[in-house]
């Protein structure tokens, strides 16, 4: 398990419980509403990074796996994708897909669902992109997630992530591409490389951006002066993913 992740994890998520309030965020020049129960506004740079960073053109349908706010789904039918799918395990969050679905003018394109990973669309049906910024922070396997903001920072055991790589391997059109948002500094790397390689997938970088910052402006927990490199600042980075059949 990552140490780094696991107090950066556990750190954000209070911080999510105690700011649990219903808000609007700026992001990529549009604002977007979130509803209680969802995160978003505060994590809002991966988010932005990685749904303006997608290859839209020329796709005919879209799913966004864990949707929260539904910014990627959103970004994909303002570019024209005329069937996007936002799912997500928090009903909150699908429906602030919905809400901002409608805010930027796209709900006859966009269909928002509650599903764990796949099981609220059929089993015939393929994409030409799925995408997911995972919960890429890897808890021990017996760890409960507690309430639905749990879910977007942890994942049990990695098991989501097994089966979300080897389900969507299933659901892609033959040119459809699978992106994942990750961070190799928080997740679980060598987990993330098992799981894709039993699902028959390669990992390439699409887009990385990373970030330098002094222990002491993360917090204050020792696990970070821990991860300082030699220039004694901690290197985090957020990557895009492509898992190559
Ligand atoms: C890191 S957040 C990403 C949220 C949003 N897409 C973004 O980029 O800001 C992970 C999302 O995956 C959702 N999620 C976690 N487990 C899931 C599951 N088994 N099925 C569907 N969604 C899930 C969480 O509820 C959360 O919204």
């Amino acid at each position: 398990m990552n140490r780094l992740g696991l107090t950066m994890g556990e750190e954000a998520y209070e911080h999510a419980l105690r700011s649990d309030d219903t808000r609007e965020f700026e992001l990529l020049d549009r604002t977007w509403t979130q509803l209680s129960g969802v995160v978003g506004g505060e994590y809002n740079y991966a988010t932005g990074l990685f749904a303006s960073s997608l290859p839209y053109d020329g796709v005919h349908s879209m799913l966004e796996m864990g949707c929260g706010c539904g910014v990627a789904a959103v970004l994909g039918a303002l570019a024209g994708v005329p069937r996007v799918t936002a799912l997500d395990i928090n009903p909150a969050a699908v429906r602030t897909a919905q809400l901002n679905a409608e805010r930027h003018g796209v709900a006859d394109r966009v269909t928002a669902l509650v599903s764990d990973l796949f099981s609220a669309v059929p089993e015939d049906t393929a994409y030409d992109l799925i995408f997911w910024n995972s919960p890429f922070i890897q808890v021990p396997a017996d760890h409960a997630l507690d309430s639905d903001l749990a879910y977007h920072f942890f994942d049990p055991g990695y098991t989501m992530h097994e089966r979300f790589l080897r389900e969507a391997r299933r659901r892609l059109t033959p040119a459809g591409r699978l992106f994942l948002g990750f961070s190799f500094a928080m997740g679980s790397g060598d987990r993330l490389h098992d799981a894709a390689a039993a699902a028959g997938l390669d990992v390439r970088i699409h887009v990385q951006e990373s970030f330098a910052a002094a222990p002491e402006e993360l917090g204050t927990s020792p696990v970070y002066r821990e991860h300082a490199g030699d220039d004694a600042r901690v290197h985090i980075d957020f990557t895009l993913l492509e898992l190559v059949r």
